[in-house]
Order: C-alpha cells, then sequence, then structure tokens
C-alpha cells in the first residue's frame, strides 16, 4: 500500500463536490449534468497550494494524511464548486456612472449617452485625475467583493487612461493588486477601448498611437490585447491591425465584438486567433461557424441588460448548433454592468438568458478558464491544479440561480488557503463543527 501523502488542508465529507472535470480535455461545448462531474460526500486534499486528492471521502482519507498544521474543513450540508474565474472586467476605474443608468432607464441609449460625452469618455476623466492610492483602494475594494462572491480568478482590462503612460499606469496599479490581493488578477490592455478626447475627429492618428507607441509601452505588463470592435468606435480593419500589433509584442488577442451592431467581429475574432469572442448579442450564424473552427471561445456578459437597461442576451441555441463553449463573465464596469457577482450572472443567464445550469456552471469555471488561457491551472477540481474553490451553502448547482442576488459562498479558499469565511457569521453554532 502506497504511503499516505501529507496535506495542509482538507475539506471532508462534501455533500456535492462539483469537479466540472469531464472527460474530454478543454473548454465544453452544451454541457449537460454528467459534465459538472458530481462526486456525492467527497473530499478534497490540498498541499502547498495545489489540490493533491480528489475524490469519495473515504477514499480520500486513506490516501492522505493531516500534516500537524492541517485545517480542516466540514463540507456536509455544503456543495464545493471551483472558484469562479470571471474573464472579462473593467474593475479599475473611479468614479461611478449611476445617472447614465437612471437616462437609459428613461429611454436614452448607450451610444447616445457616449455621444453626449458621457459614457466610457467620462470614466476616463474620473481615472485619469484619480490618484494611485483611490485606485487602488477602489481596486482592491471590488476585489473584495469578487471574492466574497466565490471569485477567485479575474480578468481586469485597462481601457480608461487612453494615453501611454495612463493605460502603463492602469496595468502597473492591476499588476501591484494582484501582487497585494489573493485573488489573481490577469491584466489586459484595451487601450482601443474608445478615442480620447484629445483625438476627437483623427481616430487614424489615435489608432497609431495604440499600434507605435502604447503597445511597445505596455507589452510585459498586460497578457492580452482587447479592442472595442464596434460601429462608432474602432472598425474591423482598425482592430485587426491593433490585435496583430499586439500579437507581435506578445499580446494575445480578445474582443469586444458584435454587441450593438453586427459588422464582422467575430469572424474577426476567429481570423486572428483570438482566445475569446465577448458580447456576441448580434452575431451572425457564420461569424460563429468560424468562431467555432478557430477554437475562440464565447463570453456572454448578460449582466449588461442590468446596466443598458434592456432585456436582450446573446442567443444561446446559435452557438450550441456549431458547437462552440460558451463562458460567462461579468463585464463588472460602471456603465453597462456594474456587478463584482458571477453568481448574479449565473442568474441572469439561466433565468433570462436561455442557457441551462451546467451550461451556466461550467460557463462561470471551466469555459471561463479557458477564455483566459488558465485552464491548465484552474476552472475545475483536479489533482495537480490550483487550489481555488468555495463551498457554498446548499447541496445542487441549481441553487446558485434559483437563489438570486443571495450570496451563498461561505468559504473560499484560494491558493489552497481561506481566504473567507463567511459560515460562522451566518450558520447556527456548531453547524460547522468537526
Ligand atoms: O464591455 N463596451 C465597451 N466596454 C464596456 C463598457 C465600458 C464602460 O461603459 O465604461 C463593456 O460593456
Ligand atoms: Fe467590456
Amino acid at each position: 500500500m502506497n504511503t499516505p501523502v501529507r496535506c495542509d488542508l482538507l475539506i471532508r465529507k462534501i455533500t456535492s463536490l462539483v469537479t466540472v472535470a469531464s472527460g474530454a480535455p478543454g473548454a465544453l461545448s452544451s454541457p449537460g449534468w454528467d459534465d459538472l462531474g458530481i462526486i456525492e460526500n467527497g473530499a478534497l486534499a490540498v498541499r502547498e497550494g495545489t489540490i493533491l486528492a480528489v475524490g469519495k471521502d473515504a477514499a480520500v482519507a486513506r490516501t492522505v494524511v493531516p500534516a500537524s498544521h492541517c485545517e480542516i474543513v466540514d463540507g456536509s450540508g455544503k456543495m464545493l464548486l471551483p472558484g469562479f474565474v470571471d474573464p472579462h472586467t473593467h474593475f479599475l476605474f473611479a468614479g461611478s456612472r449611476e445617472k447614465e443608468y437612471g437616462m437609459r432607464a428613461e429611454g436614452i441609449d448607450y451610444m447616445e449617452i457616449r455621444r453626449r460625452g458621457g459614457g466610457i469618455l467620462s470614466s476616463v476623466r474620473s481615472f485619469r485625475a484619480a490618484s494611485d492610492e483611490t485606485l487602488l483602494c477602489a481596486g482592491a475594494d471590488r476585489l473584495d467583493r469578487f471574492l466574497r462572491n466565490g471569485t477567485t480568478t479575474v480578468e481586469g482590462k485597462s481601457g480608461y487612461g487612453l494615453t501611454v503612460d495612463e493605460e502603463l499606469r492602469a496595468l502597473r496599479l492591476m499588476n501591484r493588486l494582484n501582487e497585494r490581493h489573493p485573488l489573481d488578477v490577469v491584466p489586459t490592455f484595451l487601450g482601443a477601448h474608445d478615442v480620447p478626447g484629445e483625438y476627437a475627429g483623427k481616430r487614424a492618428d489615435y489608432v497609431r498611437l495604440v499600434i507605435d507607441e502604447m503597445i511597445p509601452a505596455v507589452a510585459g505588463h498586460a497578457e492580452f490585447c482587447d479592442v472595442f470592435c464596434e460601429k462608432g468606435v474602432f472598425t474591423v480593419g482598425e482592430s485587426r491591425a491593433i490585435l496583430e500589433a499586439g500579437k507581435r509584442c506578445g499580446l494575445l488577442p480578445r474582443l469586444h465584438a458584435e454587441e450593438f451592431a453586427p459588422i464582422g467581429g467575430g469572424k474577426l475574432a476567429a481570423e486572428v486567433g483570438a482566445l475569446s469572442a465577448d458580447h456576441l448579442l448580434v452575431v451572425p450564424e457564420e461569424d460563429v461557424i468560424a468562431m467555432a473552427k478557430s477554437g475562440t471561445v464565447a463570453v456572454f456578459l448578460p449582466g449588461t441588460s442590468i446596466g443598458l437597461a434592456k432585456n436582450e442576451f446573446a442567443d444561446p441555441s446559435l452557438f450550441r448548433k456549431h458547437g462552440q463553449p460558451i463562458a460567462l463573465a461579468t463585464d463588472c464596469n460602471p456603465g453597462s454592468s456594474f456587478t463584482e457577482s458571477m453568481p448574479a450572472v449565473i442568474s441572469l443567464a439561466v433565468s433570462l438568458g436561455g442557457l441551462t445550469v451546467p451550461e451556466a456552471i461550467v460557463g462561470a469555471t471551466r469555459n471561463a478558464a479557458a477564455a483566459i488561457g488558465r485552464l491548465d491551472r484552474v476552472g475545475t477540481l483536479e489533482a495537480g491544479k490550483r487550489a481555488d474553490c468555495v463551498l457554498f451553502d446548499a447541496v445542487d448547482p441549481c441553487a446558485i440561480p434559483y437563489r438570486y442576488s443571495t450570496n451563498l459562498a461561505c468559504c473560499v479558499v484560494k491558493n489552497g488557503a481561506v481566504a473567507l469565511r463567511a459560515d460562522q457569521v451566518f450558520l447556527p453554532n456548531g453547524r460547522n463543527s468537526q
């Protein structure tokens, strides 16, 4: 018999251990219940931040021994999921735009508010005026909220600076937050988020600035390059040039595509080999076919239906039909979707956006990790992966969307350490004791 291995965190007697680790590798299209890989009465053992063993409680108990400092967590009556991965956010911003939300509720749309000087450019003014300290505090506060809602990895975009120095500042601050905060922050360069006021009427000059100066300056500070490819913002041609320039400097392409008008952003994402194309509310079928062939993950952002005050969603049936994996993200930003809650996004995706519960859970974990190139490390609960997982005060994945707006996350484990524990506060005495 093999000698048991020492572990430093052991979660035992988990009523439902949702591994999301079905056989096939990679992102999943049209996942069903079997793909959630649920183990009843399971256990998960961790050593030095890495998952050592996952399986039935009795089997795991036979293969590991708790080290003297080992933390043992009782999972009875609970469900364990991989920590949510949020693959599309603009969380580092200053100020708020709730007045614009009020205007949209009165029928003035997002693009019209932008034309009137609000929108992204108003957040650019706030960002430029904010000190590093202000941005770090606002950013850390939002990261805390992500964590409290069960997110353990978050992508974050620049794009409210729109000068070489300010874009670099955004990425440096995100990297600093990544070092200081338990959450993993994955930085994306989005210098092509909009054309700043000082380049009004000179979009071609701004695109040159992005390509010739910003991209070389930010390479090494970001993993991805993104563009807001949209009618009236950046064309397909401009977006292609920016993404290709990013690739030459080692930035992997991603894209805001086909949100308001179909202009070929989905096809462009496929052609440049983007890891993901995001939004996709108006994407034509031929673009979905191209994306499915190139392995580009479709990221749905159903939170924008709240922020934009309109009941519109990307159509999942089109993506299922072509075997195209779907991921979910909050799009956390001050304009179109101000939330740090992946459970809220899962609720919207299921209740209004037409996803099944397994599709939404896979979309918020495994497929979301694939959308930011992290599936080798996170997104499923398997031996060898980072121990990022969340205990929920529920036993069935349906509870997450069903209990909309209730935060059921009661213990968040990041890199093998308990980063946050709410159960002692909220549950009756003794219910979580060994
Ligand atoms: O993904 N569409 C572009 N970017 C964001 C909105 C950013 C903002 O309004 O500040 C989005 O919806
Ligand atoms: Fe966005």
